[in-house]
């Protein structure tokens, strides 16, 4: 707290001391961070325009006060307790001009996050890890999620020219974060260390938190892609193939990260989940995004939990949110539209579906596995819940239908 104290007298925000609060959540969780400590962060919301500073650090401040008070001030959710304000993924489609420049952010970011998360499990399995002590998995299954890890890196890693040089996991793993660490700027470091507040100190929360993250970070930019995609469509039918083609593969390649989840003990899962709750990825806006990118909800779903849990996207559809269905429903009336290059763009939709329904049952199998019939944190009765999502239609023309 003397930390906080010092720079209280000259609060920069570039200065902040994150440290002091980082370092007690990784001692005893979120949920149990000492009075002193809320009372300090709290003094600095109230007077919160006495810090200065340039204005990346400024929002980097103010979205780990989100995070870090979430419980404190009432509004604990999955955005919060992700952390997602932190690591600023991008939110809407506009200034993205290049797929290959996307797909390399995208890169950079899951490298930068799940390399974080070799990290910690590397330390833990020699015996060098100190935070989140609890539970901590055994050697058997820490050499399993380094590979798991390493695994679902893989096809960024390829593209970053990174190979693997061992079979050894502990030595890939050494090599790979050799590899990366020269790439994570200043500025992510800071956003990762400040994006890992755990409510628990049990050791799977760390790799629950950044899975969750590294989903995000492509959800984002999935979603850029296809409103790239719907922007192009009728002027530059070409453009928009390859944002959809770009979608699919961030589709394809995320779903590297559900063995990796699995990997989780549920004994501690359900340890840690004791103080999750009112924080689910029903409230996931990078998700809904792109489904209702896709097209629009029914009426019975945008109405319901599923989109009440995320009442900014609720509102972006309502205001008429663009779809790539509609996009598509204007090239199909056009009479100058290139036919081959409508097909193509039909079968990148129609795999895009596909991809997307894995994915819900990929996610359905693994609440069945963690939960069984136990009712969601996002207050849905669970699994009969994720059931029903899992048949509605990505698209409703009968051509595009997943099958
Ligand atoms: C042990 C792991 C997991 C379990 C047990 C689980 C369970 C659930 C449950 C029960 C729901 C229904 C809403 C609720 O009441 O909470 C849900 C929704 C959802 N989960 Fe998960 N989940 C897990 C991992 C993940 C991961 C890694 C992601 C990736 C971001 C994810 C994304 C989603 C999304 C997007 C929804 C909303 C689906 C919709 O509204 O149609 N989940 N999950």
């Amino acid at each position: 707290m003397a930390a906080f104290d010092l720079w209280w007298q000259d609060p920069g925000a570039e200065g902040f001391p994150f440290g002091f609060a980082i370092d007690a959540s990784h001692e005893v969780g979120k949920q149990f961070l000492p009075e002193e400590m809320i009372g300090c962060l709290a003094r600095l919301r109230e007077a919160r325009s006495r810090v200065g500073g340039g204005a990346e650090a400024q929002r980097l401040l103010d979205g780990f006060l989100d995070c870090a008070l979430d419980k404190h001030e009432g509004r604990y959710d999955y955005a919060t307790y992700c952390a997602l304000k932190v690591l600023d993924f991008p939110d809407d489609g506009t200034g993205f001009h290049d797929p290959a420049g996307v797909l390399e952010q995208r890169d950079l970011g899951l490298l930068a996050l799940m390399g974080d998360l070799l990290g910690f499990e590397l330390d833990a399995l020699e015996g060098r890890a100190e935070i989140l002590p609890l539970m901590r998995p055994g050697a058997e299954l820490g050499r399993r999620r380094l590979r798991l890890t390493l695994a679902a890196l893989r096809p960024s890693l390829d593209r970053a020219g990174l190979a693997i040089h061992s079979d050894e996991p502990e030595d890939a793993a050494r090599n790979v974060l050799e590899a990366i660490g020269p790439r994570v700027s200043q500025q992510m470091r800071r956003r990762l260390a400040a994006s890992m507040l755990p409510v628990h100190v049990v050791h799977d929360e760390y790799l629950f938190l950044r899975v969750l993250q590294g989903f995000e970070l492509s959800f984002a930019w999935i979603a850029v892609s296809l409103w790239q995609a719907i922007d192009a469509m009728p002027s530059a039918p070409a453009t928009s193939l390859g944002w959809l083609h770009l979608a699919n593969q961030l589709l394809r390649e995320v779903s590297r990260l559900f063995p990796l989840i699995g990997s989780m003990q549920p004994a501690a899962f359900h340890e840690f989940r004791r103080y999750t709750e009112g924080a689910s990825a029903i409230q996931s806006a990078g998700y809904k995004t792109v489904e209702a990118l896709c097209r629009r909800p029914d009426a019975e779903r945008l109405d319901s939990p599923a989109y009440r849990s995320v009442p900014e996207v609720q509102a972006a559809v309502q205001e008429g949110l663009p779809t790539l269905e509609d996009a598509l429903a204007a090239m199909n009336e056009d009479p100058e539209a290139d036919v081959a290059l409508r097909g193509e763009i039909e079968a990148e939709l129609a795999a895009f579906a596909r991809q997307l329904l894995r994915w819900r049952q990929a996610h359905y199998q693994i609440a069945r596995r963690f939960l069984g019939d136990r009712s969601g944190t996002g207050y849905t009765e669970g699994l009969p819940y994720l059931d029903k999502g899992r048949s509605v239609p990505v698209f409703r023309a009968a051509s595009l239908r997943e099958t």
